[in-house]
């Protein structure tokens, strides 16, 4: 991350310890047929990561919501543009997973489609974080790796800014201006988008 400026909020090491934890606190209670469903694209290396810790033998399939597009703060009501399978989901036990839970309407509508569009037995919500300083909507997840109590705009480890930042292995905090912009560091301008490091 070299373009903006940004402090590391948790670490690699941090990242697997929630994880592993997450994964022993999880695996008691997935029992029968357990499809696992990643939000995309956020949700794919918290899944990747937990679902290799799982016992369980399970189904994956998935859904994609989308509501941030290129901006810091949640711009629309969450769309399903696309959806799982629904022999995968109708009678099974659905663990649902997401990066982040923030104002919480993407969380809240994925439950909702499964549940009631295509009748899952039972959805067990599991993010990533959980960051509570701007929920919108009554909604919390079953479980969640770590909670983080400010409110920040985090990327790296599956969350990005406009698309971008998903494959770094910890995550960082932007620093925001007054309009919510991420501030350039003035040594980076006109560096490539996509450099890491
Ligand atoms: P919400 O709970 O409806 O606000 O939305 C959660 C979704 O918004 C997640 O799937 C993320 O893709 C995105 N999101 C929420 N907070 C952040 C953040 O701090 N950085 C990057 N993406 C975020
Ligand atoms: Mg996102």
């Amino acid at each position: 991350m070299r373009r903006y400026r940004h402090r590391v909020v948790l670490g690699q090491k941090d990242l697997d310890l929630a994880v592993k934890a997450l994964a022993a606190r999880l695996a008691p209670r997935l029992v029968g047929e357990v499809t696992a469903i990643p939000i995309l694209g956020g949700a794919m290396m918290f899944a990747a990561d937990l679902l290799r810790r799982l016992p369980t033998s399970l189904r994956l399939d998935f859904l994609r919501l989308q509501s941030y597009g290129d901006h810091t703060r949640p711009q629309q009501v969450p769309m399903a543009d696309w959806l799982p399978q629904a022999r995968h989901v109708a009678g099974k036990t659905v663990l649902l997973l997401d990066d982040i839970l923030d104002a919480g309407r993407t969380l809240q509508e994925a439950k909702r489609v499964l549940l009631e569009d295509f009748g899952a037995a039972q959805v067990l919500t599991t993010v990533f974080l959980d960051k509570p300083a701007r929920r919108q909507v009554a909604m919390e997840a079953d479980d969640f790796a770590l909670r983080i109590e400010e409110d920040a705009f985090l990327v790296g480890y599956g969350l990005d800014y406009r698309g971008l930042y998903r494959n770094l292995p910890y995550i960082v905090a932007l620093e925001l201006d007054a309009q919510g912009q991420p501030v350039e560091l003035e040594a980076a301008a006109g560096l490539d988008e996509g450099s890491l490091g």
